[in-house]
């Protein structure tokens, strides 16, 4: 599954990296070009998708249950919303992708690597993002912003080895796919973080 005209962004890093923060001002740096700008995130993005996030935050599961519910309103988000927009040209923006489902069921979660692939081959056919921005800190930096945040979903409440598992699965990822993968050191002041990022949305 190819895409031609449109571009597609995604966003990733482990919860506390800030990558939230920073989406308004993509979008509107992105819509400054003239272009159509769709924002989504996963897990969600569609009716089905939300659902099914409400139930992968917040409900106890196998970790392969978790990797397969993930492509499963991935499957959804690609047919109704990500297809779509990129055919007729648009830039979609997701706040995470499936480096997410490699960084959390495969590398925190142990699911093995062989399983994602096949999900992944079986959901994108070939899609992957054109860009992807990964939010780095150290954990101890995740979990610190984390404990001042709001309520914590199940993800969230995990411990310090857990958010050392995802650092280091996400930069492995990143190694792995130089040509697509930007990686912003996200432990510095939010206005430095915000240059970083529009020098790169610039470039795409
Ligand atoms: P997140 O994107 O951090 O949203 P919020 O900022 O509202 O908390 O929350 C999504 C959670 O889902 C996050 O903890 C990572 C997890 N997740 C996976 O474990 N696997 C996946 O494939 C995806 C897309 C998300």
């Amino acid at each position: 599954m190819k895409h031609t005209s449109g571009k597609f962004i995604s966003l990733e890093g482990m919860d506390g990296a800030g990558k939230s923060t920073h989406i308004p001002s993509i979008i509107l740096q992105l819509q400054q070009r003239g272009v159509e700008v769709v924002s989504t995130r996963e897990p969600g993005g569609t009716a089905l998708g939300e659902k099914l996030r409400e139930i992968l935050l917040h409900e106890p599961m196998h970790p392969e249950t978790e990797a397969m519910l993930m492509f499963s309103a991935r499957r959804e988000h690609i047919a109704q919303v990500i297809q779509p927009a990129l055919a007729r040209g648009a830039y979609v923006l997701t706040d995470r992708f499936s480096d997410a489902t490699y960084a959390y069921q495969c590398g925190a979660k142990g699911v093995a690597a062989e399983k994602i692939m096949q999900l992944e081959q079986w959901v994108q056919m070939g899609l992957q993002p054109d860009l992807t921005l990964l939010f780095d800190v150290p954990p101890e930096v995740s979990l610190q912003r984390l404990s001042t945040a709001r309520a914590p979903d199940k993800f969230e409440r995990e411990g310090l080895a857990f958010f050392e598992q995802l650092r280091s699965s996400y930069l492995q990822r990143a190694a792995q796919f130089p040509q697509r993968f930007r990686v912003i050191d996200a432990n510095q002041p939010l206005e430095k973080v915000k240059v970083l990022v529009a020098d790169i949305i610039a470039t795409i």
